[in-house]
């Protein structure tokens, strides 16, 4: 359904991406991985129109590239940014309503599809977002953007910062809303949940893709994780 190809993108000067290739499939879970810097949420925004770039970007056959991030939205992908942007001043609650109003009606999702997802938020829908937890503020970003009803959640570094049982938390929810039919590209750098979790996946490496596999293809591959992904 996403066919990226030829990615290139640039900040100032600076050649960020440096041609691109990346698919995901109707209902696939894939793994965008790679060290800090080499260019993965860069890739998350050029896909969302939120960097300029240069190349194809294909969403269900039709080019996105240099469509605006509101339009991008609206033909059903939705993107959770690493910097978990939640309204602080504003209740969980009203969070979500936001998200909902993106879309301007329920799609597949009503407040009790999210509850049931995310227990807490029911308990805590009415605390300031500002107040809630890292991990609960992360569970609130990917809430928002369900409710907006994509077919495609764009989700980076969800587990960044989060405890280990949170972090196996977030593996279990993102497999759950995979089961209800959204294909998701997870962006990780740790392999944990990524290598649980996706169907296949994709390392970067300096602006460009450098392996591509399974799972099972990249735990047998012990140089590519030396070379792109241990610290
Ligand atoms: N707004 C920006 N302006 C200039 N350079 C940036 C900006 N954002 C990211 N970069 C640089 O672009 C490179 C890729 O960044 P990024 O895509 O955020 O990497 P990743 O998400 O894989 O950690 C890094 O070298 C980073 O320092
Ligand atoms: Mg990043």
């Amino acid at each position: 359904m996403l066919q990226i190809i030829g990615l290139h993108a640039y900040y100032g000067m600076i050649h960020i991406l440096q041609g691109v290739d990346l698919d995901v499939g109707e209902h696939e879970i894939v793994g965008l991985l790679g060290r800090n810097g080499v260019g993965r949420s860069t890739t998350c925004k050029a896909v969302m129109g939120l960097v300029a770039a240069r190349g194809s970007i294909n969403w269900r056959g039709r080019n996105i590239v240099g469509l605006r991030p509101d339009q991008i939205a609206h033909l059903g992908i939705g993107y959770v940014p690493e910097d978990r942007q939640v309204f602080p001043t504003l209740t969980a609650r009203q969070n979500l309503e936001l998200g909902l109003k993106r879309a301007g009606r329920f799609g597949r999702w009503r407040f009790a599809d999210i509850y049931d997802l995310f227990p807490n938020l029911r308990d805590r829908q009415h605390v300031l977002a500002a107040q809630l937890s890292g991990g609960e503020q992360q569970m609130l970003t990917i809430s928002r953007t369900l409710l907006g009803d994509p077919d495609l959640i764009i989700v980076d570094e969800p587990t960044e910062g989060l405890a280990p049982k949170l972090v196996a938390r977030v593996g279990e929810v993102l497999r759950e809303i995979a089961r209800r039919g959204i294909a998701i590209l997870l962006i990780e750098q740790k392999l944990t949940i990524a290598l649980q979790i996706s169907h296949r996946l994709y390392v970067m490496g300096h602006g460009r893709v450098v392996f591509t596999g399974t799972p099972a293809e990249l735990a047998a591959e012990a140089s590519v994780r030396r070379q792109w992904l241990e610290v």
